[in-house]
């Protein structure tokens, strides 16, 4: 089966508790990787789409991370913005686990 893709370890599912969220910097973009409540693992670009502010920083409840900031919500798994203040989706990538691992699919 061929692997067409960019895929990078990002981190150990043991990194990441279940029902959180943990920042990590990849080829110089911020990222956000979520292990959710049940097991599936989710990343997205870590900066609020709204102003500045990580969203590692914020609160993640059940599948919405919540912005620190003025908090603003997106669903982790599709990206999409939960209304005001958000205006603009959440950048997702695709995410595969492989022995422990965690690996994003990364744009070149
Ligand atoms: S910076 Fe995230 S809601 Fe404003």
């Amino acid at each position: 089966m061929s692997e067409a893709g960019n895929w990078v370890r990002v981190a150990a599912v043991a990194d990441v508790a279940e029902g959180s969220a943990i920042p990590v910097e990849v080829g110089g973009r911020q990222l956000a990787i979520y292990h959710l409540e049940g097991g599936a693992i989710h990343c997205t670009d870590n900066i609020c789409t709204h102003a500045f502010a990580l969203l590692t920083d914020g609160w993640l409840e059940g599948c919405l991370i919540e912005c620190p900031l003025h908090a603003g919500q997106f669903d982790v798994r599709t990206g999409a913005g939960q209304g005001a203040p958000i205006e603009e989706d959440l950048r997702t990538f695709k995410v595969r686990v492989e022995g422990g691992d965690i690996l994003v699919d990364l744009p070149d």
